[in-house]
């Protein structure tokens, strides 16, 4: 072989090889990020010593608060009505805002809400520099009961209510198992009584170190953890970061965005059955159609991942504008055939009580603007190098 011909093979051999390389490493895990156990997000400087007390906390909403809460509600200017025969095609719906303000002012008991809301035993302790809220539910059981430590994370917009109805049933025994769960819930950090970061970055694989450092200082370094929406994601995180810490995790949002998951995601588009069985397909496909449901209903997801802070600030000085603003949520969230719908359908599986539960843990602790900078921090390049999405 002349020398030239030596040398193409040569070369060619080692472009193949690299080429190799690097589509197995694109496939490889990404090695997973530094993380600072003690990262201060807490206002000025790190003091010299860590407050490391847990002190018992109650809801004790001011007669103050409750009376502005009252004369904004009753002081709205007339709401914009909405265009003939259109539901909630163009947003929530004015009639039924009307409605739900109604129940609000009339008919919804904070006082009653405020004991049913501090049933559970909630304390506040202080992580990292800020003070995070949380349920601990610990089970009285038989000794021959074995308790695991489970920590429950919610998403946005919802809060700890979301687990009320469940707690009871995680926490009592059963003659069907021979477990029951120390159940430990908090408030994401800028959410309802956690302190917000004073400091930008806290994403949710840094909320992960967090709630790590959450259940250490109650005495559990091994737990079970579950989240939703957000917690989904901060759950994976923990489970990703921290894996000898988690003895199982239990996602409602898991969300595989790696290469993998895009390749299968594009064969499966044109040969469903590759990887998703008959009964989900219409999960998934027609891709077009569930694409532009997403430009649709996610404009919102846009808005708080850029300018959190602007549309904070009306949302946060007006209870019927928070309202329509979360309960829409709820709505499309729950059906997206509920657009059609005068009620919106939010009666189906909520009630206004629980609805505004909700509402008024943002309300009171006024914290709308800081939920909804978890989006901004998520996607910022600030913490984008760091973020755990496989
Ligand atoms: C709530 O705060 C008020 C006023 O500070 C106090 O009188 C009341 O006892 C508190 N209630 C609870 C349940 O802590
Ligand atoms: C949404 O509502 C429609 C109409 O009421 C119903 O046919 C459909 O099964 C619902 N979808 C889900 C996921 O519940």
């Amino acid at each position: 072989m002349s020398f030239t011909g030596k040398v193409f093979i040569l070369s060619s051999a080692t472009f193949i090889i690299y080429v190799g390389i690097q589509i197995y490493k694109y496939f490889q895990p990404p090695p997973l990020p530094l993380y600072d156990e003690n990262e201060y997000w807490g206002p000025g400087n790190q003091p010299s010593k860590q407050d490391t007390s847990i002190k018992p906390f109650m809801i004790n909403v001011s007669d103050e608060v409750l009376n502005d809460l009252k004369y904004r509600l009753e002081n709205d200017r007339p709401y914009t009505p909405p265009l003939e025969g259109i539901q909630q095609q163009y947003g929530f719906n004015t009639n039924l805002l009307k409605e739900i303000i109604k129940f609000w002012k009339n008919d919804y008991n904070w006082r009653e809400r405020e004991t049913f809301l501090n049933q559970f035993p909630q304390f506040i302790t202080n992580i990292q520099g800020l003070d995070i809220h949380y349920l601990h539910i610990k089970p009285k059981v038989s000794s021959d009961t074995i308790i695991f430590p489970l920590l429950l994370l919610h998403g946005w917009p919802t809060s700890v209510r979301e687990f009320y109805s469940i707690i009871p049933l995680l926490t009592k025994e059963d003659n069907e198992r021979n477990f029951v769960f120390e159940v430990v819930v908090p408030s994401l950090p800028g959410f309802g009584f956690s302190q917000p970061p004073s400091k930008r970055g806290l994403s949710p694989s840094k909320m992960a170190v967090i709630f790590k450092n959450l259940m250490k200082r109650i005495g559990h370094s091994q737990f079970y953890v579950q989240g939703e929406d957000w917690g989904g994601v901060i759950a994976t995180s923990i489970a990703t970061l921290f894996p000898k810490s988690i003895l199982g995790l239990h996602s409602s949002m898991c969300m595989p965005s790696g290469p993998k998951a895009l390749i299968k995601l594009f064969i499966s588009s044109l040969f469903p059955s590759f990887f998703v069985d008959k009964r989900s397909k219409h999960k998934m496909f027609p891709l077009l159609e569930k694409f532009s449901l997403l430009l649709e209903e996610f404009g919102y997801y846009l808005l708080q991942a850029t300018k959190p802070d602007t549309v904070g600030i009306g949302l946060g000085q007006s209870p019927s504008g928070m309202a329509a603003y979360i309960l829409e949520k709820f709505s499309t969230g729950t059906n997206v055939s509920f657009r059609e719908r005068e009620d919106a359908g939010l009666k189906e599986t909520f009630s206004y009580i629980t609805l505004l539960d909700n509402l008024m843990i943002y309300w009171i602790s006024n914290s709308l603007t800081t939920s909804m900078r978890i989006y901004s921090e998520a996607y910022s390049t600030h913490a984008r190098s760091w973020e755990v999405s496989r």
